[in-house]
């Protein structure tokens, strides 16, 4: 050790700064064995607390020759900067080090969690879609009472007590004259009775069977169109029911009128259209059409011109207009529309089913 600028305590100037600046290269080597702020704080003391290594070196400070001590404060004033940059830079990296760690488990460029969504039954959905059709076309919407009267559900549709019709429609009667509606064709009933022709009306609601099995539940819903005017002739009927087609199905569907039967309609009809799946071949991927049996054709409507019985029950005058009516089942359009091969999956209500119509 050189001996130069000693004092009679043995203290030089030189070996203080050369302890003083000691500190620099010991303090890195400790602040980068620190993991945490408490770590860091418990460092910080050690060196440049009031008891800590620092200090230490400045006690000796008086021990100097009075004139050489102010340059050792300086450098010590100095060094004590330095160490209190060290703590400094060290404090902010534990934090950049805390930050990134968070990031290594949280990845922010994941799609976050959306909040759960509830969705549109295929029923509703269906059911809006086939009465905005209707209503772009003008037809005002109209809904009635599940509860009806035997009057509105049968005997104004031309269906008298006894008429044999009534066994097609297994009704769940609640007294002798009121029963669960078996179809929407009441609201033709009602609607006429409030309002004179020139009318068009879609009425969508549920309607009750009493037939459970793989094909049918006692509750389903239905969609009944109607229009009342004078001069509605079937081709109207046509026209109408092929635009509509047109519009929930493929353009290029073909529509067909079958006749059939409907105590108030007369003449009546059913309307089929062409198989989606198979288009019409009756052979889908070489083997018989599994969605039309083969035939081709898939029924989905039964209409007709509305019979003069009807209007005189609700006290038009059957020489005077004419009308035509037609009803469909919601279900089975949907079945159709979206592929969906058992009619049980609508009651169900497995959130698994009714999301995908989201
Ligand atoms: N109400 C008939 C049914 O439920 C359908 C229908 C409505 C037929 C209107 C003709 C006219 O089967």
């Amino acid at each position: 050790m050189p001996a130069s600028g000693s004092d009679p305590s043995g203290q030089s100037a030189r070996d203080l700064t050369h302890h003083l600046e000691g500190l620099v290269p010991e303090l890195e080597t400790v602040l980068a064995a620190t993991a945490s702020d408490q770590e860091l704080e418990a460092v910080r003391v050690q060196f440049l607390g009031r008891k800590g290594r620092l200090s230490g070196i400045m006690s000796e400070l008086p021990k100097l020759a009075p004139d050489q001590r102010p340059l050792v404060g300086q450098i010590a004033n100095q060094i004590k900067s330095r160490l209190q940059a060290l703590v400094d830079q060290r404090l902010s990296r534990l934090k950049q080090d805390k930050e990134l760690k968070v990031l290594t488990y949280f990845d922010p460029s994941l799609p976050g969690l959306t909040a759960w969504q509830g969705s549109l039954h295929p029923i509703t959905l269906v059911t809006e879609e086939i009465c905005a059709a209707f209503g772009s076309l003008g037809f005002e919407l109209v809904e009635g009472p599940e509860l009806e009267t035997d009057f509105h559900n049968f005997e104004a549709l031309n269906l008298p007590p006894d008429h044999p019709a009534r066994d097609m429609q297994d009704t769940f009667y609640i007294t002798e004259n009121t029963l669960l509606r078996t179809h929407t064709s009441p609201l033709q009933v009602r609607t006429m009775l409030r309002k004179r022709p020139p009318l068009a009306a879609i009425a969508p609601g549920k309607v009750y069977r009493r037939d459970s099995d793989l094909t049918h539940t006692p509750m389903f819903h239905q969609i009944e169109g109607f229009l009342v005017d004078t001069d509605v002739s079937m081709t109207d009927l046509r026209g109408t029911l092929t635009a509509f087609v047109h519009k929930i199905f493929e353009p290029k569907t073909v529509v067909r009128f079958r006749p059939s039967f409907f105590p108030f309609t007369e003449p009546s009809a059913e309307v089929d259209i062409s198989c989606m799946l198979c288009g019409g071949s009756g052979q889908s991927a070489g083997a018989p059409c599994r969605v039309c049996k083969q035939t081709g054709w898939l029924e989905i409507l039964g209409c007709g011109m509305i019979d003069p019985a009807v209007f005189t029950a609700v006290g038009y005058d059957a020489e005077l207009y004419t009308g035509f009516a037609f009803g469909l089942g919601v279900e089975r359009v949907a079945m159709l529309k979206y592929g969906i091969g058992d009619l049980r999956m609508f009651f169900e209500n497995d959130v698994r089913f009714v999301s995908q119509f989201a």
